[in-house]
């Protein structure tokens, strides 16, 4: 492996040659307006003039490849890193298991390629204009700096895509990458591409919620992307699977701070029921009924993101070496080109669910939604090991894959989140046990007052564990404007 080192001097950092790159470099320059206006228009409302302490990518090397410092938001450094090249690279799945991999697009798949960029490309700026609002609720300064570095790094990962589609897509890609700031969440005439992406991310648990569940269904969909025969789409999710890992980290660390907060006042007022909501409540923190509500909502929601339980888009692409599993190149124990073998899918028959053998490359989504749900579990374990720890016998739990569904077999139906099958009506009756209620919004809405002096914590979060950057507890992570 070489590492290349990135160039700093342009207006565009970058790792991929860009100086020398004249078409590309120009197509990116003339792109580069229109993000900043995206940005100053959709990225943090009220935060842009703010001093950050952010992490910026300066290098591709493992062991040290960023740096941090104080950056105004428009400031910062988007670049383009690729992960190094890896010499000999062979293609690990589908039809071309073996030959080289492609440094450029095959004509044949391109179509594909492209929908495949086009649609990771359009989840990164849509959790930024989901997240925009939320710089004014932050329960500190810490949480808040870390709001704002995951909305620069999926601001990087749209630079990241749109860089892919310029340099080998042509004028399609062109039109492909000025459509990706033309999009809005939630917009009723040019929403996002994908549902999750159009919700709201009205408070802070759901933040949480977001970047543990939604931004966990990217890093799978990364983790498979970076296993394609095409390599520079390869490396390029490989590097930005480092970036991800700080995301998965705000998510769970987020979710567990508000667990443990719970816990300690409930322990503190001599409250043994979770379920006493009301007297939870009055502690001014979140009753773990509620959290749990919060989850099956954004577990639910994330869920749909991995499309139809069969499919033969995702059929396609892994035939073709465009799509791998997860960790593709870790598994043994079949030929990764998956022609005769199946995969159990859970599926609606008559109304009831049965697992049935699906052919495995019409399965693959599933596949990727089972590893995923695995990974989800792992955080799980240590929120309740929190619960535990305080004493109160309760436990969180992952809604049941039925339950709440927009998109596959299950969207025909109700189910409450242990997978019984509900009538309309019952549903009807029932939904509020199961998902944030209004009046469970209007309660989250009135625990979001902002709290900006530094070390302190809003009532219902405890602190973390370790500062960013291993920063003493009272840094001052955000200078205000
Ligand atoms: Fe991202
Ligand atoms: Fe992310």
């Amino acid at each position: 492996m070489n590492i290349v080192s990135v160039d700093y001097d342009g207006l565009i950092p970058n790792n991929v040659g860009l100086g020398s790159d004249v078409r590309v470099k120009r197509a990116l320059e003339k792109w580069h307006p229109g993000y900043i206006n995206w940005w100053q228009d959709m990225g943090p409302e009220g935060f842009q003039q703010a001093l950050v302490y952010l992490r910026t990518a300066v290098s591709v090397d493992p062991k040290g490849w960023a740096k941090f410092d104080y950056v105004r938001m428009p400031d910062y450094r988007w670049g383009i890193l690729l992960a190094p090249q890896v010499e000999g690279r062979k293609i690990p799945f589908g039809a071309h298991k073996g030959e080289d991999a492609w440094q450029e697009v095959p004509g044949e798949y391109r179509a594909m390629l492209r929908r495949l960029v086009v649609i990771q490309g359009d989840t990164e700026p849509a959790s930024v204009e989901q997240q925009r609002h939320l710089g004014r609720t932050a329960p500190s300064l810490y949480d808040m700096r870390n709001l704002f570095q995951v909305n620069v790094e999926e601001g990087r990962h749209l630079w990241a895509m749109v860089y892919l589609l310029h340099k080998y897509f042509g004028s399609e890609g062109r039109d492909e990458a000025d459509a990706l700031l033309e999009r809005r969440s939630g917009d009723a005439d040019t929403p996002r591409m994908l549902g999750a992406f159009n919700e709201k991310t009205p408070d802070w648990l759901s933040f949480f919620m977001f970047t543990y569940f939604t931004d966990r269904d990217g890093k799978m969909q990364l983790e498979a992307q970076a296993q394609s025969g095409f390599d520079p789409l390869s490396r390029t999710c490989r590097f930005m699977l480092t970036e991800e890992a700080h995301h998965m980290f705000v998510g769970e660390t987020g979710v567990t701070r508000v667990v443990q907060k719970t816990c300690e006042a409930m322990k503190d007022a001599g409250i043994d029921d979770p379920n006493d909501s009301e007297r939870v409540r009055k502690l001014g923190v979140i009753d773990l009924p509620t959290i749990q509500k919060k989850l099956n909502l954004h577990c639910s929601l994330s869920l749909d993101l991995f499309g139809n339980e069969i499919s033969t888009n995702a059929a396609n692409a892994f035939h073709a070496g465009i799509k791998g599993r997860f960790r593709e190149d870790r598994l043994n124990g079949d030929d990764h080109r998956l022609e005769q073998d199946t995969y159990p899918v859970l599926r609606l028959k008559d109304g009831k669910m049965v697992s049935e053998d699906a052919p495995a490359l019409s399965a693959l989504n599933m596949r990727l939604r089972d590893d995923y749900l695995k990974d989800c579990g792992l955080g799980l374990g240590r929120w309740n090991k929190a619960i535990e720890a305080a004493g109160i016998r309760y436990q969180l739990k992952l809604p049941h894959q039925a339950f709440h569904r927009h998109i596959g077999e299950f969207s025909a139906i109700h189910a409450d989140p242990d997978g019984n099958v509900l009538s309309d009506a019952q549903w009807e009756k029932r939904k509020a046990d199961y998902l944030p209620s209004d009046s469970d919004r209007v309660y989250i809405e009135s625990l979001m007052q902002p709290v900006i002096e530094p070390g302190r914590f809003a009532s219902w979060i405890a602190p973390p564990k370790v500062g960013i950057d291993n920063k003493p507890g009272d840094f001052e992570y955000v200078k205000l404007a």
